[in-house]
């Protein structure tokens, strides 16, 4: 299971012959599943290219702090806040020193200075210098600020001394470095979402929609992610920034949304259905406006597919969860209705909500939610939807796992 799925990890290289191992350091925080970019010291490119970490890490390596090209496509500040952690392997004494003593006087050095993340070192150095008291005392320092040292390793060093101060090795630093994070709920898994609304053409300036915002969709898509899963978002048409580490793909019907919604399930662990879908469409949609004349005017509608209910016929179905929108004066109540189209759409799992409390549900910041399953149900009472969105994928994956 990749521990470090959705992560972001600046690698910072230092001046140091273990430098050559930082290429396989970046590999396997690959294979953990992080994104990697790397940032290193001049004294760290006499050791290894910065266009061999390039190649490896599939990023623009960063070198110069006061290189305005550079800055321009993504400054020290911007890498310090993109990462969500920063290793530094390897970290020679004399970056040690530089960190002790809160010095920007480079890029890699300014990036720790700015960054709230936590930093990892994984320190390189000859055995002598390793147990010098400067080093020791700096070492020391450095954990009483809650940076992470792994290592050293112990054994023969490039310089023919044998003694503490050899960089660990690469696997063991990834494996470090997802230890400093709990491991994602969903990491592993692929999860589709649908959010926001459909619009159904009448003319080429008209259609048929609804008021949802797709706060709800959106907020899932980034719990998702953020429990560690490869999130794809179906969105229809919102005004909502595209969420960070999911793959968004924008549609505008309900048949579109079909499409792409039938082409991304294929395949996943979890579906979940939290657009409103136009039910109907025109039949016709006429090419030119439709000019205003008769006082009255009638326009015929043709179901659309149900997207959530394909997607739970599928031969090799998702774990599918639909939502149920409905009005709290409905005839039998809203866990009546919710189990209706569970069992009608042969779903593992439907999210009820109010909409006709404007506080709650279509277009606005929370939400209150009745959770039906085969047996019983569990009622969330309002909360903000992001929060809502984190305890419904906890529960979610809960029930994958089981
Ligand atoms: O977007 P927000 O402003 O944040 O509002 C959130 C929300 C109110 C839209 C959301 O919480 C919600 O209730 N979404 C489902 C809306 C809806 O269309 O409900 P429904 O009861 O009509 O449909 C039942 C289920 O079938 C839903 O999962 C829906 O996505 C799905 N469906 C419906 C029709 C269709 N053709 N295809 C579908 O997949």
């Amino acid at each position: 299971m990749p521990s470090l799925a959705n992560k972001r990890v600046l690698l910072g290289v230092t001046g140091g012959i273990a430098a050559y191992k930082s290429a396989e350091v970046v590999r396997r925080l690959q294979d953990s599943g992080a994104t990697v970019r790397v940032a290193m010291t001049k004294g760290g490119t006499e050791f290894i290219t910065p266009l061999t970490m390039q190649a490896l890490s599939g990023n623009p390596v960063h070198t110069e702090l006061l290189d305005t090209e550079a800055e321009a496509a993504m400054g020290h500040i911007e890498l310090s806040r993109w990462a969500d952690v920063i290793v530094i392997a390897p970290a020679s004494a004399d970056f040690i020193a530089k960190l002790v003593n809160g010095e920007g006087s480079d890029l890699l050095s300014t990036i720790c200075l700015a960054s709230r993340s936590p930093l990892a070192i994984a320190p390189a150095m000859n055995q002598g210098m390793w147990r010098n008291a400067s080093t020791q005392h700096n070492i020391e320092r450095l954990r009483g600020r809650s940076v992470h040292i792994f290592g050293p390793a112990e054994g023969e060093q490039a310089c023919g001394d044998v003694g503490p101060g050899r960089m660990i090795e690469p696997d063991d630093i990834a494996e470090l470095t997802a230890d400093l994070f709990e491991t994602g709920s969903l990491a592993g898994k692929k999860v589709v979402i649908t959010a926001g609304p459909t619009r159904e053409a009448i003319d080429p300036v008209r259609y048929i929609s609804n008021h949802s915002s797709g706060k709800m969709g959106y907020a899932l898509a980034e719990a998702a992610a953020e429990a560690g899963a490869e999130t794809v978002l179906i969105s229809g048409p919102v005004s909502l920034k595209a969420p960070e580490r999911v793959k968004t793909l924008s549609v505008t019907s309900a048949r579109e949304m079909y499409d792409t919604a039938l082409a991304e399930a294929n395949g996943c662990d979890l579906f979940i259905a939290s657009a409103a879908v136009a039910d109907y469409r025109p039949i016709q949609v006429s090419e030119k406006k439709i000019k205003k004349s008769a006082d009255t005017m009638t326009i015929e509608l043709v179901k659309n597919p149900d997207i959530v209910s394909a997607v739970a016929a599928l031969q090799k179905r998702p774990f599918t969860v639909g939502f149920a929108a409905e009005t709290a004066n409905a005839e039998g109540g809203l866990e009546h209705h919710a189990r209706g189209k569970l069992e009608r759409k042969n779903l593992d799992l439907v999210i009820a909500n109010d909409v006709s409390d404007r506080t709650i549900g279509f277009n606005s910041n929370d939400n209150a939610v009745l959770v039906v399953e085969g047996q019983g149900s569990e009622a969330i009472p309002k909360i903000n939807k992001s929060i809502l969105a984190r305890q419904l994928v906890v529960k979610i994956a809960n029930m994958l796992q089981g």
